[in-house]
């Protein structure tokens, strides 16, 4: 009897939702470009429902176009994630239109320019933080009731590998994902009791548009080649290589699946062997 019952709760946890079938509906921060609209894109080719939140609609609908047209399903809704009301208004969007969401990605993010502290701009501080860090806690407080009303879900946030450092010259930028670490550590502790899971996975350097541009920047500076910072940056990966969206997609269905039952509290590091 007790082992039956044992069995039971191990179906139930399997999944991320309550009913024993897996996460069917994710909604995702930040997915209209970058590494979120990649994440979008791959859980919709495995089945999962997305919603794609970013305040540039154009972008998300674009998105959600492709999703479509490939045979997915994905709404774009408007949101900002400082804005308390706006991310309240998209979770009942997403939950009318596609059903409660299972899973919370929060992807959305801003970086700032390289500066020491003491010339650093106050007001990008506060920007990066009423993103990064308090965007995370907007889009809990939106999506977390429906999630604990169902009795399961998995919660997902994109840190970076500079919340697991001291960086010089990014002093503010990577104490935001410092902080991104301590704030899914605690709330894994809150909503374990509601069968919800809780981590971060922690990207270093994503091949991709943004990468270049800053290793490109980087050259300028420097008075050197984007390929001559490109080869510095990785002699500091293990593994010598970068990583791209495909290896931060691969862990996130990892974490939304049968295998993530039991992953809570987590920060995952995918940096081709950079933090070690
Ligand atoms: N790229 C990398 O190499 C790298 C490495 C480590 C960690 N990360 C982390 O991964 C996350 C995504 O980075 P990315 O490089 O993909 O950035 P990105 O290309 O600049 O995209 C940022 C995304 O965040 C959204 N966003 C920004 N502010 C927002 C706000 N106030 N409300 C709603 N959405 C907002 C943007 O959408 P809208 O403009 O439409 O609002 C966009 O979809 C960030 O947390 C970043 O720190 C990236």
């Amino acid at each position: 009897m007790a082992e039956q019952g044992l069995m039971q709760d191990r179906t139930d946890q399997d999944a991320g939702g309550a009913s024993g079938e897996g996460v069917r509906v994710a909604a995702i921060t930040g997915a209209t470009r970058g590494v979120g609209r990649e994440l979008a894109i791959g859980l919709a080719r495995s089945g999962i429902a997305v919603a794609i939140l970013g305040r540039d609609l154009a972008a998300g609908q674009a998105v959600a176009g492709q999703i479509a047209d490939a045979g997915g399903q994905a709404l774009a809704i408007a949101a900002d994630v400082t804005d308390e009301h706006s991310m309240a208004r998209a979770a009942a969007q997403a939950a009318d239109a596609l059903g409660v969401a299972d899973a919370l990605v929060c992807a959305a993010g801003t970086s700032l320019g390289k500066a020491p502290i003491h010339t650093q701009d106050l007001a990008g501080y506060r920007q990066c933080f009423d993103t990064n860090v308090l965007g995370i806690a907007t889009a809990l407080k939106a999506f977390l009731p429906a999630m604990i009303a169902q009795g399961g879900g998995r919660i997902v946030a994109i840190g970076g590998t500079y919340g697991h450092k001291g960086v010089a010259e990014q002093a503010l930028y990577a104490s935001s994902k410092w902080a991104v670490r301590g704030l899914i550590k605690s709330i894994a502790r809150e909503v374990g009791q509601h069968g919800i899971t809780a981590n971060v996975i922690a990207p270093g350097g994503i091949e991709g548009e943004k990468l270049r541009g800053l290793f490109a920047r980087s050259a300028e500076r420097q008075g050197t080649t984007a390929d001559a910072v490109m080869a510095d940056f990785l002699k500091g990966a293990a593994l010598g290589r970068l990583v791209d969206g495909d290896d931060i997609l691969a862990a996130l269905l990892h974490l939304l699946g049968p295998g993530g039952r039991n992953i809570t509290g987590q920060d995952i590091v995918i940096d081709a062997g950079t933090v070690i």
